[in-house]
């Protein structure tokens, strides 16, 4: 696989230099061809904390991305053509993430046991969410579920550098990608929301929920991955995690309040531009895109 090096501040955005407006991409169908055979589950060796963190995100993706899905499919029938294209993209974007996540986990439940539990408990949950609430409520949770995504994105990219340094380049490529279209279809389930008249009381509420269940999800898998790998009590562990969290939940908690007030649209937050970069080096050939090397 070919190296690219994008010669980009994290921070800096891709500006309309007619409009002066944050660019939005296209939704580009990308279909990688993953082989996690060979990936180790610490695949961020100088970060091993990470990868127990990450991998937790990883393990509730083939549960809730098809939530998402389903939420948002639902819809489908009711929207305008152009918007209907979209929102087509935008599920086929996520398909194809909770299919290479599957495949991931499933290399991960090789090497650890007990995760088992933690999924099923994804699972229920996910099971009670889809089948108890509304389709209205469902379709507010993966609108206001794709700000912290993309809040997410905009966290990894601007601490990239010691994220994936010497990272496994399969399992890099995964999380970037992932990350990446994260970022490229923020708006995509906010516009079915408003096109249907979503309640502004289910977005707050399911934005809440769903972030309290990705703290505890995460944390219930951050906890049984750190033991496995035996470093539950290294306090070094615990630095780096306090570290990364405490920015994570400020850069969340903020655009959570910001998606909240009236008028606002996801197209206001400024897109990190190293995805967008990164992403164009996509071989729709090959299905594959460019090893990054950590700049
Ligand atoms: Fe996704
Ligand atoms: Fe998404």
């Amino acid at each position: 696989m070919a190296l690219v090096t994008p010669n980009v501040d994290p921070v800096d955005v891709l500006i309309d230099p007619r409009t002066g407006d944050t660019v939005a991409p296209g939704l580009v169908d990308r279909r990688i061809s993953f082989t996690f055979d060979d990936v180790d589950p610490v695949w961020t060796p100088l970060a091993p904390e990470f990868s127990c963190a990450a991998n937790s995100v990883s393990l509730l993706m083939p549960y809730i991305e098809p939530y998402f899905v389903k939420s948002v499919r639902a819809f489908v029938d009711d929207l305008e053509p152009e918007l209907a294209a979209e929102t087509k993209a935008y599920l086929k974007q996520e398909l194809q993430h909770h299919v290479a996540h599957r495949a991931f986990n499933d290399q991960m439940a090789k090497h650890y046991s007990g995760v088992g539990r933690i999924e099923r408990g994804m699972k229920a949950t996910i099971d009670w969410l889809r089948t108890r609430r509304s389709d209205q409520f469902n379709l507010a949770f993966a609108a206001s579920s794709e700000t912290i995504a993309y809040s997410a994105a905009r966290w990894a990219a601007e601490r990239r550098v010691e994220l994936f340094s010497g990272a496994d380049p399969i399992a890099a490529s995964l999380f970037l990608w992932h990350l990446g279209e994260e970022v490229e279809h923020k708006s995509a389930a906010f516009d079915v929301f408003t096109a249907v008249g979503g309640s502004r009381r289910h977005y707050v509420s399911s934005m809440i929920l769903s972030m309290i269940l990705l703290m505890m999800f995460v944390a219930a898998g951050t906890t049984t991955l750190l033991w496995h790998e035996r470093r539950l009590f290294h306090p070094v562990a615990h630095v780096r995690l306090w570290r990364w969290a405490i920015p994570f939940a400020f850069e969340v908690l903020t655009n959570m309040v910001m998606s909240t007030f009236s008028g606002h649209h996801p197209t206001d937050f400024a897109d990190p531009s190293f995805y967008e970069l990164w992403l164009r080096e996509y071989d729709p050939e090959t299905g594959t895109l460019p090893v990054w090397n950590g700049r």
